[in-house]
């Protein structure tokens, strides 16, 4: 089992502008070209509110511009302070506060869903980069894969607003994914 952190970023390491616009990444297709590759070992998902307000504004609400139904298979885990809209059908679970309780109710869950046959074994962090930070000041997080898009934003939502320095990361792998985009694997050190 992995906890990952997989995201797209700019150059400059901004996951989003501003304006929580993603139209700079958009631009290149509406998916990475590595993502049905990673998404097969995910078994359950986290996310900030932020980042389920954008699906819920661009594909979910009942005036959305793209509308489509909820995508993933996998349970999710949305963190909030804040009540928000529910998508009809989705595995969508409201959570608060310390990121721990919450992981061990993800990977009880991942254990019952081992049991039952679905072994896909990670857990995905869709973002933003503070809820990753959070994780890793747990000491969860296990892996960063970062998707380095052909863009610089100047501003925005950051990649990660940690400072991990010493020990540094520890690179895995580098990769070219489709022509624009170089994908970095790496492993976080536990202190
Ligand atoms: N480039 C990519 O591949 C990629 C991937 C993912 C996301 N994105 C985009 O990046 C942006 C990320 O936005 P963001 O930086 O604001 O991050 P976010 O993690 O999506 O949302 C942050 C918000 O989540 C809530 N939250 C976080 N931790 C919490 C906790 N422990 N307990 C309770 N609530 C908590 C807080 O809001 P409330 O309490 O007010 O709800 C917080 O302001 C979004 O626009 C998203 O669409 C891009």
């Amino acid at each position: 089992m992995a906890v990952q952190y997989f995201t797209a970023t700019s150059l400059d390491g901004f996951i989003a502008d501003p304006n929580h616009s993603l139209e700079w990444l958009l631009q290149f297709g509406t998916e990475d070209p590595s993502y049905p590759e990673f998404i097969r070992d995910v078994g359950v998902i986290a996310m900030g509110s932020s980042t389920y307000e954008w699906l819920w504004r661009h594909h979910l609400a009942p005036d959305a511009p793209a509308p489509m139904p909820w995508f993933y298979a996998q349970p999710c885990w949305v963190f909030s302070s804040r009540t928000l809209p529910v998508v009809e059908g989705a595995d969508v679970r409201f959570v608060r506060g310390d990121v721990r309780p919450v992981f061990d109710a993800m990977q009880e869950t991942l254990r019952e869903r081992h049991a039952a046959g679905q072994t896909a074994p990670n857990i995905w962090i869709v973002g933003g980069g503070d809820l990753a930070g959070q994780v890793h000041d747990a000491g969860l997080l296990d892996e960063m894969i970062v998707t380095i898009t052909s863009v610089t934003l100047g501003q925005g939502a950051p990649l990660f607003p940690r400072r991990v320095a010493t020990p540094a990361l520890a690179l895995k792998a580098v990769r070219q994914v489709g022509p624009e985009f170089v994908q970095l694997t790496y492993q976080v050190p536990k202190s």
